[in-house]
């Protein structure tokens, strides 16, 4: 009786510290019960994320210091901003950074590949600012997992002498024979270079990929291969990450990713090439881009699957969260990119999602914060939709099971995942695609002891709000939060073991 009492009154003190927000819900007002079974467990989350690749880090660090580090806070903040736990770094092949060029740490060939390559990491300037973003990541905002990924090798490896336009690495099975011999092993070497440099910096590189959409020829870095090629070079690389740590080198070696294809579909078929050419148990994830198909089902693998890269590539600078009075575009809307990202997570059991680039100039949708030419910064509500995922479902987190009380279905429109987190919280995130508010009760079931939870908290996003908290109802008795989810809004709902519960 008298912690009720205390809730009332912590429930008041917060309705006045927060005028704005909708009446209070108690838990008898609940319509739905969604019980977390913890006994279900589903796929493993690494995290969600974002790229300044292409020398958006560039743009970045030219701001103004304060317009700055608030780009920086929205990204990576986990208390006001998106709280990205993965960044997604451009390992540079090109000669030169002129345009968005990622300029290469070995841009001089050496003349053969029996020769030790040229490395100049000075004139990379900080690896096109990437370093220092990394750095701001990783030691200012605790990023723990940093991806880096190649687009191509240096020009002077490839059968077609140029890092842009196509071609492949010169020495894989079914290229062009070039002149100049095999370069696997050097770019191999070249690749555990460009994470020792990192390692010199303090800054540890998790995870390591060799190419990037490796079935499209581009204008920019681009280098074809085929998944049997992919599967020859893993061969290469993964020894040559243990010979570098073995030797100290390395203290640690990064994870392999492949294949970053353009979609889901492409990534699925040169996985089942990697899985027959006995490649796919060297790596550590399966990366997989959404432009020519999205994450619609899981892929064939017990590795975690990365989303590494989506975006609205055609749409004029947003940053909507749902308009009612949309013309029917809502590529680059908020409330599209909230369910982007729970298709990818409960029905194609991805482990991460990272949207293309985090900030950068320009009127596209291609980022999700705007530089201004004034040099401000402004978040759009996809940068807030990921972040309802981003903050509160951490990395090392599970999805698990979900049921509705008494058997009946989710009200219509209404999509829930819930996750527990290793410091024992359990996410559920609540998407509200009815006409109208739903109210709903969260609690924990199987594997918690249904006195484990002992408080709640929620946050709301929508057209007016961005991760603002909003009131909750607990009901001590049941363990079970409440809270009321608005049409079109996307609601987190986070339970928190109760003190000396042993929910951990
Ligand atoms: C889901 O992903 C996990 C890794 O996060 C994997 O171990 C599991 O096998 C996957 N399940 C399905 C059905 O693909
Ligand atoms: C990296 O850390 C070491 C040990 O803390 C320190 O001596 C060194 O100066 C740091 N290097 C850089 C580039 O920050
Ligand atoms: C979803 O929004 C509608 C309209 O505002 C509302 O009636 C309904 O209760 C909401 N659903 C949940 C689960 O909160």
């Amino acid at each position: 009786m008298l912690s009720q009492v205390f809730r009332l009154l912590s429930l008041a003190s917060l309705s006045s510290a927060l005028p704005s927000t909708p009446p209070l819900l108690g838990p008898r007002q609940s319509s739905t019960t969604i019980t977390i079974d913890l006994t279900k467990t589903y796929n493993l989350i690494s995290g969600f994320g974002t790229s300044e690749a292409f020398q958006r880090a560039v743009q970045m660090s030219r701001l103004p210091a304060t317009e700055q580090r608030r780009a920086l806070d929205l990204l990576f903040s986990t208390t006001t901003g998106a709280g990205f736990s993965i960044l997604r770094n451009g390992i540079g092949s090109s000669p030169d950074q002129s345009s968005d060029h990622m300029v290469s740490i070995a841009p001089r060939s050496p003349g053969s590949p029996d020769k030790p390559l040229i490395y100049d990491f000075e004139k990379t300037g900080e690896d096109n600012k990437q370093l220092w973003v990394s750095r701001e990541a990783q030691h200012t905002y605790g990023v723990k997992t940093i991806y880096a990924d190649a687009w191509s090798a240096p020009g002077y490896m490839k059968t077609n002498g140029n890092d842009a336009n196509g071609g492949t690495l010169c020495g894989v099975p079914g290229a062009s024979s070039c002149k100049s011999g095999d370069w696997r092993q050097a770019y191999a070497n070249y690749l555990v270079r460009y994470v020792q440099f990192y390692q010199e910096a303090n800054v540890t590189i998790t995870h390591l990929g060799f190419i990037n959409e490796p079935e499209l020829t581009t204008s920019y870095a681009s280098m074809r291969f085929t998944a049997s090629q992919a599967a020859d070079f893993i061969k290469i690389l993964h020894p040559t990450l243990l010979r570098a740590v073995s030797s100290s080198l390395l203290t640690s070696a990064p994870g392999i990713a492949c294949c970053d294809a353009e979609g889901w579909s492409t990534t699925s078929s040169m996985l089942s090439t990697l899985k027959s050419s006995s490649a796919e148990s060297l790596l550590s994830i399966i990366t997989s881009h959404a432009y020519t198909s999205s994450p619609s089902s899981p892929l064939n693998t017990r590795l975690p699957t990365w989303q590494t890269e989506a975006a609205d590539l055609q749409g004029a600078w947003t940053n909507a969260w749902y308009s009612s009075t949309g013309t029917g575009n809502r590529a680059g809307e908020g409330w599209t990119w909230a369910n982007n990202v729970y298709t990818a997570l409960v029905n194609a059991n991805a482990s991460a999602y990272l949207y293309w680039i985090g900030a950068q100039s320009g009127n596209t949708n291609s980022h999700l914060v705007h530089i201004s030419s004034s040099g401000k910064v402004e978040a759009s509500k996809r940068m807030w939709a990921m972040g309802m995922w981003s903050r509160f479902v951490r990395p090392g987190a599970r999805r698990v099971g979900t049921s509705t009380s008494g058997g009946s279905s989710l009200p219509s429109g209404v999509k829930i995942a819930s996750f527990r987190n290793e410091d024992g919280s359990v996410a559920t995130v609540v998407l509200n695609g009815s006409g109208s508010a739903v109210k709903l009760g969260v609690k924990v079931g199987a594997g918690g002891d249904g006195k484990g939870y002992g408080s709640v908290k929620a946050w709301v996003t929508d057209n007016t709000r961005e991760i603002a908290m909003v009131e909750t109802g607990f009901d001590e008795a049941k363990g079970e939060g409440s809270v009321s989810v608005p049409s079109r809004a996307m609601v987190t709902v986070v339970l928190y073991p109760a003190e000396g519960s042993g929910q951990k």
